[in-house]
């Protein structure tokens, strides 16, 4: 057996037979537990009282206290050690009351050594389980205030439920969604809820470095693979190995990085720049990206076989105006209890496009609560693009617009009027239009590219 594993393994053996304690002692050490023994049930409670063990070994005959007694004094405690019964002959019965009471397994004696070694081992498997579970939730108590994201919609409910059921996973995941709909918040959430957790999440955006600078961030160099490259440096896959790396704008990453990436996800290994040897990590790779990945993939620009490999676990987040029923918490969550949403406020919010999402949600709250007086937000501290949505706007341009036939409004010609409208407002100034957008310049130069805005 690997002694490694099992050194963890806290065992206590509580037995009036001393023969019987004197071989477990020895067998179960050898094995590479840590063994205490008790030689009636008082010494054991006394030892129990002191420290905590995994798994604990009971005779259900002994004199003085009885081990179903001593049982039923172990299962009070909040967090119980596994308790395995050894019964004599004839009292099945008792052992199955022992079961109960919460025994976790019995055998008869005289009992086989490596038997109960067996069973010794599941105990406290189960054990280790039970606590990652209480840990996990605990994190997520921990969590809640800052982290826990807004969501009663259907759509959102089905997005958290994913997160959960990925983050039991160490799979690659694939997070798609418009600029602002939370994606780098579902990673972080996937982090925190998996087995990984304390291990390090380490971020690279594949849209903020030229190719080359990202390849050497990524898989490291060699000392003297380019010019300036004056040490050996690594790459974040090895910074990460053994962790989780969450890879940002996946979709902006070049054909022959995408090559490279395949091969750290399908095996394992990598190759720093300049260097003849290849070497292996074990990370856990979240990407996310605004692109439709499907789609780039159609039109060759993203490679069908990375696709498939990271998007084993995929996650699609709405955008906001498919689940206009959660803006009214995002706007609470946002404006927080301080503030009062003066009526007329929150339809405004509800029938705006938001082509932004909820970043472009929350930049809004944000400014009107610096431009609002006293503690209410009114109509008039909504950027002005918002405002008019409902009432003025639309319907003058909408009218001359061929999107509104029978009153029907298509949401597409909505957003490229409302973008087209936030470009000429802010003098075609790229950054500004950005960030009255509440987008980033990149998801801007996509929807200018989209609507064929120049
Ligand atoms: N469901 C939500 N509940 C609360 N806050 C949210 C939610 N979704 C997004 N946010 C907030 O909106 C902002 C944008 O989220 P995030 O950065 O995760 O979006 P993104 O999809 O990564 O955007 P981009 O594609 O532009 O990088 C953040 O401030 C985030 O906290
Ligand atoms: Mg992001």
């Amino acid at each position: 057996m690997d002694s490694d594993l099992h050194s963890k393994i806290e065992l206590l053996i509580v037995d009036d037979e001393a023969d019987f304690r004197d071989q477990a002692v020895l067998y179960f050490r050898r094995v590479g537990f840590s063994v205490e023994q008790a030689e009636d049930g008082e010494e054991a409670l006394n030892i129990l009282r002191q420290r905590t063990f995994d798994v604990v070994v009971l005779d259900i005959h002994m004199s003085g206290l009885s081990g179903v007694t001593v049982l039923k004094e172990i299962v009070k405690n909040e967090t119980p050690p596994k308790v395995i019964m050894l019964t004599g002959g004839g009292t099945i019965r008792h052992a199955v009351d022992a079961m109960k009471l919460g025994a976790y397994d019995f055998l008869t004696k005289p009992a086989k050594l490596d038997e109960l070694g067996r069973s010794i081992f599941r105990a406290s498997q189960t054990r280790l389980l039970e606590k990652e579970n209480r840990q996990l939730k605990e994190v997520l108590k921990r969590s809640e205030p800052d982290h826990q994201m807004v969501g009663a919609s259907p759509q959102m409910q089905e997005v958290f439920r994913l997160i959960e059921r990925t983050a039991n996973s160490t799979q690659p995941v694939l997070i798609q969604g418009e600029s602002g709909t939370g994606k780098e918040l579902v990673a972080r959430a996937i982090h925190r809820l998996g087995p990984l957790a304390d291990k390090p999440l380490v971020v690279v955006n594949c849209a903020a470095l030229a190719e080359s600078l990202l390849e050497s961030e990524l898989f490291g160099h060699e000392k003297g693979a380019f010019t300036g490259a004056v040490a050996a440096k690594p790459g974040l896959f090895e910074i990460a190995d053994g962790g989780t790396l969450f890879v940002d704008e996946f979709g902006e990453m070049s054909s022959g990085l995408q090559v490279k990436l395949l091969r750290v996800l399908q095996d394992g290994t990598l190759r720093r720049v300049g260097s003849v040897t290849e070497q292996k990590v074990d990370v856990r790779v979240i990407a996310a990206t605004n692109r439709d990945l499907e789609h780039e993939v159609a039109e060759k620009r993203f490679r069908e076989d990375l696709f498939y490999r990271i998007n084993v676990l995929g996650i699609q987040l709405p955008p906001l105006r498919q689940r206009e029923g959660d803006i009214p918490e995002l706007v609470r969550r946002f404006a927080n209890s301080d503030w009062k949403i003066s009526d007329g406020v929150m339809e405004c919010l509800i029938a705006y496009s938001w082509p932004g999402n909820v970043r472009q949600l929350q930049n809004a709250i944000e400014r009107a609560k610096v431009l609002a007086e006293e503690d209410q937000i009114e109509l008039k501290n909504l950027p002005p693009v918002i405002q008019s949505i409902p009432i003025i706007q639309t319907t003058e341009m909408l009218s001359a617009s061929p999107a509104v036939s029978a009153g029907r409004i298509d949401l597409e010609t909505l957003n490229r009027l409302h973008v087209e409208e936030t470009f000429l407002a802010c003098d075609r100034n790229k950054t500004r239009t950005a960030r009255a957008l509440g987008i980033n310049r990149r998801s801007l130069y996509r929807l200018l590219e989209k609507f064929e805005i120049d």
